[in-house]
């Protein structure tokens, strides 16, 4: 039987992206003969409307038997208001942790075309190609204890940075993996020279590459020297590991070295499922965007890219997964351009729909 995919477009231009993704996902179906059992569902404010919770248990229950689900944004002004347990983001956020969707995958890559976009100069970031991978279930987001106590008369905020071997240990493999599909190099980022869940982690990662990839080349760096590394020479790395704290705001930094929110994919990965596969879920990196919602104007790349990664990290095409991407870099090297993608004046701004139609005649000349 064909692979299965959850779509779960959300709010605001998350459906509106995500017609171009399944415009894109029948186009490999017919010319490619790649063909997937694709399914739609509500997530977030929509579900909200429908259901009453932003995350139905028989979407979660599709989810967790999906080979992929391909998720556009959740959240908007309208539900701004809601009481904390429904909103939007809560959806999202449970199917993260039902999933349990530990290894982050954000890619900062700087297309030549849109080079001029970044907040760095030109040969600093033309070409890069890296990849941040975060842990995403675990560390001071989640330890215990904590909390706002009161000390004395004042009162003292409490979060606690806590990983087991077990959960540094799966997410160094994650990287470790990637790394033998791209530059074969992994950076560890972590705080050893003042946090012990640091020197853990940096011991982890060291035992798990000499026992298992010793193929890989493997060196360690303190977050801080990371961050200005990465905006001084972000080509100097491959894949960066790091847990959650430093990786979300790392991957935010990298993030900005390539231009333009509209661009960015993510991938979210669990342990395997039976069929091999992990477990997964594919996001853009932007939001809901509602001060562009409705007006055609939306970058679908972000999406479109996300289910490039789906194609290599679930369904193993990473052939596939490179036409697509060519297919991106052809249309942008040829002046395609959304709005969001347009600095000066003079340039015709593409829609979403057009946007996402020339990446298909791209595909078809591949
Ligand atoms: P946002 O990412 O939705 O928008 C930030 C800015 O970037 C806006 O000016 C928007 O127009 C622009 N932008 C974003 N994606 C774009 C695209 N594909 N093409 C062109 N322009 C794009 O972040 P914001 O405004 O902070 O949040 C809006 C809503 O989205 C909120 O309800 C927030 O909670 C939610 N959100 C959801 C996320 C998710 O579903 N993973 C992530 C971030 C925010
Ligand atoms: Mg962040």
């Amino acid at each position: 039987t064909n692979p299965s995919i959850l779509i779960l477009p959300g709010d605001g231009i998350g459906p509106e992206v995500m017609t171009e993704v399944e415009k894109i996902i029948a186009w490999f179906g017919e010319a490619r003969d790649l063909k997937f059992n694709v399914e739609t569902d509500l997530v977030g404010g929509a579900a909200y409307d429908k259901h009453g919770t932003p995350l139905a248990d028989s979407t979660l229950e599709k989810a967790m038997n999906a080979d992929a689900v391909l998720l556009g944004a959740v959240g908007g002004p309208a539900y701004d208001d809601l009481d904390f347990s429904v909103k939007p983001e809560r959806g999202l956020l449970k199917l993260r942790k039902e999933m349990d969707l530990f290894s982050n995958l954000r890619p900062a890559q700087c297309f030549d075309a849109l080079a001029d976009f970044s907040s760095l100069k030109r040969d600093v970031v033309a070409g890069l190609d890296i990849m941040i991978v975060r842990e995403l279930t675990s560390g001071i987001y989640f330890g215990e204890p904590r909390g706002i106590i009161k000390e004395g008369n004042e009162r003292v905020g409490i979060n606690t940075q806590r990983y087991t071997e077990s959960e540094i240990e799966r997410v160094a493999r994650s990287a470790f993996e990637l790394a033998r599909r791209r530059g074969n190099k992994v950076c560890s980022m972590e705080k050893a020279n003042v946090m012990e869940s640091g020197i853990l982690w940096r011991e982890v990662v060291t035992e798990v590459h000499a026992k298992d990839y010793a193929d890989v080349e493997l060196s360690h760096m303190y977050a801080d020297a990371g961050a200005m590394q990465l905006c001084r020479y972000p080509k100097q790395f491959d894949v960066i590991v790091t847990d959650n704290l430093f990786g979300d705001i790392l991957s935010d930094a990298a993030a900005m070295l390539t231009g333009s929110l509209g661009m960015l994919p993510s991938a979210s990965l669990g342990a395997p499922m039976e069929n091999g596969r992990p477990k997964a879920l594919y996001e853009p990196v932007h939001g809901s965007a509602p001060d562009i919602t409705g007006q055609g104007k939306a970058n679908p790349i972000a999406c479109i890219l996300s289910f490039a990664m789906a194609l290599r990290y679930s369904f193993d095409e990473g052939a596939e997964a490179d036409r697509l991407e060519a297919a991106v870099e052809t249309v942008l090297a040829n002046g395609a351009r959304t709005a969001d993608l347009i600095g000066e004046e003079g340039v015709e701004p593409l829609s979403t729909s057009a946007m996402g139609d020339a990446i298909l005649a791209a595909l078809a000349a591949s």
